[in-house]
């Protein structure tokens, strides 16, 4: 049964697309439908949309085997979207669907809020992580010079349609993955949620019944996104655990060996939280422990002072405080975040 879920926001249905999106679709009357995929979501998921589309865009269709998405979300694969987008003669009363992960809907949304100064779009998150967060909340860009998120804008999307079905083709690391933000939610804002994943076996994450801890976690978002759209407070909360994560995440997407965002994210979670002892236990339990070189410092540190939350040249991490829903800054100098790595025995030689 589709369900949808109370939001100020945007319309978010959670359940079977089949009973949605069609009829959602009937109703909205667009010109066209352009689709957004990647490489991975236009095989295993386009195939059971219940919308077609004869134009169609997909993100690292040439790109090599392996290759991490994240490293596409730049300005020039906008630059092939908008020109797919010119091509195909969108106008705009057209619709674009993004049908993928994060990367999909962030640089998606991007490409259509800037499109000819906006078209419509809908998000259709196909892995545990936009379903949960980044599909949610109208933050959309790209990285920009090495930095992640660097350029882009705050628009809703039309509608946000979260079938878990698709978890079912994930990768056991990138289900994983969205876990971190789960375990963010929980940590901000839902003290039962946090029972629940506290007593989850680690081998458990394939046979989740999503549906429910989907709801919740979702809840947490929607709560934060309603009372602040556009981070003028306390939607920075969102952001725990991605000053130093997303500083991780940029650093290892240029090696050998990257790291996905939740990974990242979990790793920054660990590093950020006032009181980790808790914390460290369920995060251990799920995530392998992953080395930093502390020669990877210097650059670290600089990807951190580039962060968007800095203000006035201070370097700041927002950070859960004792009741759920609230938050404080944390300033962080380099001394401080060499230490906060240090802890868990996260950096070596
Ligand atoms: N806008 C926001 O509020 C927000 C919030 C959190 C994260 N983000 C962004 O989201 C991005 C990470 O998103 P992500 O973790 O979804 O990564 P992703 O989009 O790179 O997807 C991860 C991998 O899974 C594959 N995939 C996707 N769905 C699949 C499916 N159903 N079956 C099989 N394979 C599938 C993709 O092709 C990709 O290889 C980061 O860029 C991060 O900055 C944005
Ligand atoms: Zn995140």
């Amino acid at each position: 049964m589709t369900q949808r879920i109370p939001f100020s926001g945007h319309p978010i249905f959670l359940g079977p697309l089949a009973e949605s999106l069609p009829g959602w679709l009937d109703e909205q009357g667009y010109s066209s439908v352009f689709l957004i995929a990647d490489k991975n979501t236009n095989r295993l998921c386009r195939p059971a949309l219940p919308v077609q589309s004869a134009e169609a865009f997909v993100v690292g269709e040439t790109a090599h085997a392996g290759i991490p998405m994240e490293t596409l979300k730049t300005l020039p694969s906008c630059e092939a979207i908008w020109q797919a987008m010119f091509e195909a003669r969108l106008d705009r009363k057209a619709l674009v669907v993004n049908l993928g992960g994060g990367v999909v809907g962030d640089m998606g949304g991007f490409c259509a809020a800037t499109y000819k100064r906006g078209v419509d779009f809908i998000q259709i998150p196909t892995t545990l992580l936009a379903m949960t967060d980044a599909a949610i909340g109208g933050k959309l860009g790209v990285d920009f010079q090495g930095a992640k998120n660097a350029v882009g804008v705050f628009q809703y999307p039309a509608a946000v349609f979260i079938d878990p079905v698709f978890l079912k083709t994930l990768p056991a690391r990138e289900l994983r993955s969205g876990f971190a933000e789960v375990i963010k939610h929980a940590l901000i804002g839902d003290r039962a949620l946090w029972k629940k994943i506290q007593s989850m076996p680690a081998g458990s994450l394939a046979a989740t019944n999503w549906g429910g801890l989907l709801a919740d976690s979702i809840a947490v978002k929607t709560k934060i996104v309603a009372e602040d759209p556009r981070e003028a407070g306390i939607r920075a909360l969102l952001n725990f655990g991605h000053t130093i994560g997303h500083a991780l995440e940029s650093y290892f997407l240029k090696t050998a060996e990257p790291l996905t965002h939740g990974e990242a994210v979990a790793i920054g979670m660990l590093c950020e939280c006032p009181d980790a002892a808790e914390l460290a236990e369920t995060i251990l339990h799920f995530f392998p422990h992953r080395h930093i070189p502390e020669t990877a410092f210097p650059d670290l540190w600089k990807l951190m002072e580039q962060d968007k939350k800095n203000a006035s040249g201070t370097v700041r991490m927002a950070v859960p405080d004792a009741e759920p829903f609230s938050m404080r800054w944390v300033a962080l100098n380099p001394a401080e975040a060499f230490g906060r790595l240090q802890r868990y025995n996260l950096l070596s030689k």
